[in-house]
């Protein structure tokens, strides 16, 4: 890679300093352009994982034997041209990367937004609405942070309290997801969920310069159809759990 450098003044005004030009990518992740559009592309691959997750999820309707293939499928694919569990972990650490870059551009947008707001804002009624989305976008997206970091406890790692057993998932579902209270925490996480999908479906178009007024209905229809797809999805299986339909 080209090494770059330039000349500018020391920060204490006494002759000047070299110093090596951040690649082109920083450069322009710098910018609040450059952080929304990471927004944008980051919560893509995240709502590609949750659909596909929601989807998998369904299995679950159709017995024990299917739902824990479909688990062991995953760990098993493009073997035995990867070893097993590497594409797997391969589209983990793909996730754990949008996730973070998600995270860090949201907090650093915030800042940004706060420094800006500072000088001056545009329009009381502007101020109202961007301070409402992005309120809102800031607790779903907490709770859901949360919720994640539980989930995983509850169901991958280590079992929240009931006997978890590594690897049988249907049962590790159907046991945990009996308690009401761990039902009741899995539909308020998928409402938050819901919420924060809508608004960043809707938004994302807007951070990658597609805002024609005119495509404004299709958006607005693609963000709540998305979202309320997660969300019944999401909230039919701590409901099929508690009405015995999923049972161990
Ligand atoms: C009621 C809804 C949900 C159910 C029943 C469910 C079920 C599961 C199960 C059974 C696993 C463990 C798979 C295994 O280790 O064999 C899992 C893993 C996971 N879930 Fe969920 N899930 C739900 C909602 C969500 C939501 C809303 C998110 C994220 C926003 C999410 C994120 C994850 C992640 C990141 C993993 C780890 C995946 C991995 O280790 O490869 N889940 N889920």
């Amino acid at each position: 890679m080209a090494t770059t450098t330039v000349t500018r003044p020391n920060t204490r005004g006494r002759g000047t300093e070299r110093r090596r030009k951040p690649p082109a990518l920083v450069e322009i992740y710098r910018s609040a352009v450059g952080k929304k559009y990471v927004m944008a592309i980051t919560g893509i691959m995240l709502m590609g994982f949750v659909f596909a997750h929601m989807v998998g999820n369904l299995k679950m309707f159709l017995g024990p034997a299917q739902f824990d293939h479909y688990g062991h499928f995953l760990r098993e694919l493009l073997v035995p041209i990867l070893p097993r569990t590497v594409t797997l972990w391969l589209m983990r650490l793909g996730l754990i990367g949008a996730f973070a870059l998600h995270i860090h551009a949201a907090y650093a947008l915030t800042r940004m937004n706060h420094a800006a707001r500072k000088v001056g804002y545009k329009s009381k009624r502007d101020y109202i609405a961007a301070n409402y989305a992005s309120r809102t976008m800031r607790w779903s997206g907490i709770i859901v942070g949360l919720f994640i970091v539980w989930h995983l406890f509850d169901l991958s790692w280590t079992g929240t309290g009931y006997h978890f057993y590594r690897g049988a998932a249907y049962h590790n579902v159907a046991a945990s997801l009996h308690r009401p209270p761990v039902a009741a925490l899995y539909i308020v996480a998928n409402l938050a969920l819901g919420l924060h999908l809508f608004h960043g479906a809707w938004s994302l178009f807007q951070s990658l310069g597609w805002s024609n007024p005119k495509f404004n209905r299709l958006r607005r229809n693609f963000a709540a159809g998305f979202a309320t797809i997660i969300v019944v999805g999401n909230v039919s299986f701590p409901i099929a759990v508690l009405a015995g339909v999923v049972s161990n």
